[in-house]
């Protein structure tokens, strides 16, 4: 599969959505089919974006905005603005810099990046290039001790959170990508991961191929909790929808919550993120951060995560559209626009600072 050729940014990108077309215009079809493609039919992803755009803003006027701003806090350290980069793999396949190309872009723009334990680059040489705070995104491993290492890596590498991602025990049905063919092209691996115990599909001999065969090392919360217990560092978890699951979360000692339903990648037809939000954001009552990703574009659709209980968002697809059509200067582009649209939502609704928004700022229709 042919690398990108690097190339300038055409003049009429101007938002989320024009980076997602000139990607798509532009992109080998089997990358694009692993990048953009959904689990199965996509109603999942498709309705992130439909629950997003369904909400009405209501804006006050004649607000005071003289002291406006969009920054905040996140696990004490202060946030330039709550946008996240958040955890995809392989950045190499749309940039040869990959992740080093990401992450110097978040520096430009001071956004924290979550690096995926599936990077094309590994944990330390993305590090060596930061300069906004990181998060190491990983998955449970079927060895502790691998687990572990991966966890003192991020530690010893200036790391300030550990994401763990907790939605996609085995991969989706990913008929998109299959029917695409795609494969990693040679020289682009989860370097991570070198000489890891498999967290891949294995035909079991005996039994289901899925249960006896990929499940094999599925984590559950006393995992967790053993994990929260090894390291200093905050442990969020990422891929939950179910209020149900917040107090076994809190039990075992996670410090934060991403809302996430992997984009839509895992198992298909389960709600928007934002339309499941309210009752996570309650069930948890302020005692941690709650974080959302899922179908977020525009800077509108940060302000109604907000109103309804995220404390920042998480984006995606986005940051790699962006790096495919413009490298390290399209990434910092796109966080910028995103950044200028959620200061204009601000200030066009009345509100100067992120902790006035709440369901007060959302119509609802009678
Ligand atoms: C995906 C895996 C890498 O969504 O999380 O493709």
């Amino acid at each position: 599969m042919p690398m990108p050729t690097p190339r300038p940014i055409p003049a009429d990108t101007v938002s989320l959505a024009d980076y997602e077309r000139h990607f798509h215009a532009m992109m080998d079809p089997a990358i694009r089919a692993y990048i953009a493609g959904a689990a199965a039919d996509g109603i999942t992803q498709h309705e992130n974006r439909a629950a997003l755009e369904r909400l009405r803003l209501l804006p006050r006027v004649m607000a005071d905005l003289s002291q406006a701003s969009a920054r905040t806090t996140l696990f004490g350290e202060p946030l330039e603005y709550p946008v996240l980069i958040g955890p995809t793999a392989f950045h190499k396949l749309v940039d040869p810099d990959g992740e080093v190309a990401t992450v110097q872009a978040a520096g430009l723009t001071r956004t924290w990046m979550t690096v995926s334990v599936q990077a094309s680059v590994t944990l330390e040489e993305v590090s060596r290039h930061a300069s906004a705070p990181l998060w190491f995104q990983l998955y449970m491993q079927p060895r502790r001790d691998d687990t572990l290492s991966l966890v003192r890596r991020a530690e010893d590498a200036g790391y300030r959170a550990i994401v763990v991602t907790a939605d996609a025990v085995v991969s989706g049905i990913r008929n998109i990508e299959q029917r695409a063919g795609f494969r990693l092209p040679p020289g682009i691996s989860a370097v991570n991961l070198a000489g890891f115990a498999p967290n891949e599909p294995v035909i079991a001999r005996a039994g289901s191929p899925v249960f006896q065969g990929m499940l094999r090392g599925a984590p559950t919360w006393g995992d967790i909790a053993w994990l929260c217990g090894q390291t200093a560092l905050p442990v969020v978890i990422k891929g939950m929808l179910n209020a149900a699951d917040v107090r076994p979360a809190l039990d075992a000692g996670v410090s934060g919550i991403v809302v996430s339903n992997h984009g839509g990648r895992t198992l298909d037809t389960v709600p928007a993120t934002i339309d499941v939000l309210p009752a996570i954001a309650q069930a948890v009552s302020g005692r941690v951060p709650v974080l959302l990703d899922g179908g977020i574009r525009r800077g509108t659709d940060i302000v109604k995560a907000m109103a309804l209980g995220a404390s920042a968002v998480l984006l995606g697809q986005p940051v790699l559209h962006a790096l495919a059509v413009g490298g390290m200067p399209g990434v910092a582009h796109m966080l910028t626009i995103l950044q200028t649209e959620l200061e204009v939502a601000m200030a066009l609704l009345g509100q100067p600072r992120l902790e006035g928004l709440g369901p007060s700022v959302l119509h609802r229709s009678p």
